[in-house]
């Protein structure tokens, strides 16, 4: 059923579809006065994010390792949108000091900060340590926004009480959380060279990306914060997140080219998640094509998030 509303674009519950784009979910959302960390938001899905996000009223910063690719997305949003507010801010993921270093920065703005899109991704790389010793898809797709989440957490916290405006953490993920190892996450292999699968190690970082989102969204339920956060899976879109399997994803563009969106229909999930109104209070959700969906067992073990959360705290000290 999921895969056939995916290639018709029939629309769900909320009223939007696979065909719906990023302008579309969140037409007339006034998001003036509010400040958008997006992180990638140098290449494909994030650069969509950005104008969007900057269109609608944000103020944009985005996070970025090459500050050359994200002046020139600043001065292509410039072009069209004259008013956008859009800062760029270096941040090398994979880096543990580059993260703390952009939240100083970010911090040191003294601006609020309402919602953070962590968007960045690295898929399918050969087998590689990050400079903090940990297999690099790992430490990109969920250690960095991991420590990220937790640095900026407290003037997400601030800004909501302050402001009365509910603020929203959006972590990308993808239907490849499903072809992860066996166990899920490898929590004693996790930097294993010798069984290193690189398709597995990208699935296994994206089920983490779930897992992230469920337990932080349990945390700040607890705590009774006015901070949401869900995890979303932006569909199959070409950007340059292929680079590592080019010939992979050319058959899988051949075969099931029904199910392929474009960059803006591809950034509309992250965008309504992050924007809507009628997503008030939603927390610990997995959403795909701007509806919520169920993701596999592992996507909703709760043991398993909290796992992965007490050795993610263990790889950040
Ligand atoms: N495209 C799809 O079909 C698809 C499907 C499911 C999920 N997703 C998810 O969507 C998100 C966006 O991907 P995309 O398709 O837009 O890919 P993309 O075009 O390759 O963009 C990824 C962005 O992440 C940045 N990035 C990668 N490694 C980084 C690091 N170590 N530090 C800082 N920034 C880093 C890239 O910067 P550089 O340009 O410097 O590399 C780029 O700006 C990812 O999380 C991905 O897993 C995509």
């Amino acid at each position: 059923m999921r895969y056939f509303s995916q290639a018709t674009g029939i629309r769900g519950p909320s009223g939007f579809g696979s065909r719906s784009t990023a302008e579309q979910v969140t037409d007339s959302i006034d998001a003036s006065g509010r400040t958008v960390i997006i992180t990638g938001g140098s290449s494909g899905i994030g650069v969509e994010t950005a104008r969007v996000m900057a269109l609608r009223g944000a103020h944009v910063i985005i996070g970025a390792r090459n500050l050359e690719a994200a002046d020139s997305v600043k001065q292509g949003i410039l072009q069209n949108t004259p008013s956008a507010k859009i800062d760029i801010i270096e941040l090398e993921l994979s880096s543990q000091n580059s993260v703390r270093a952009f939240a100083d920065k970010f911090l040191a703005m003294n601006l609020p900060l309402n919602i953070l899109i962590n968007n960045a991704g690295v898929m399918n790389c050969p087998y590689n340590l990050s400079e903090d010793g940990i297999e690099l898809q790992f430490a990109t797709n969920h250690i960095g926004h991991f420590l990220l989440a937790n640095l900026l957490l407290d003037k997400m916290k601030s800004t909501a009480e302050e402001t009365g405006i509910e603020g929203r953490i959006v972590i990308l993920s993808s239907a490849a959380h499903l072809v992860t190892y066996r166990e899920g996450i490898r929590f004693d292999k996790i930097n294993d060279k010798n069984t290193y699968n690189s398709h597995s190690a990208y699935g296994q970082s994206k089920l983490a990306n779930i897992l992230h989102a469920k337990e932080l969204a349990k945390h700040l339920k607890e705590e009774g914060a006015n901070v949401t956060v869900n995890a979303v899976n932006p569909g199959l879109i070409k950007t340059n997140l292929m680079r590592h399997s080019v010939f992979y994803f050319t058959m899988l563009r051949v075969l099931l080219f029904v199910l392929w969106k474009n960059i803006p229909q591809g950034a509309a999930t992250s965008c309504y998640v992050a924007l809507h109104p009628s997503l008030k209070g939603v927390s610990g959700e997995y959403f795909a094509d701007c509806n919520i969906e169920t993701p596999t067992a592992k996507g909703r073990n709760e043991e398993l998030a909290k796992k992965l959360w007490e050795l993610s705290e263990t790889l950040i000290k």
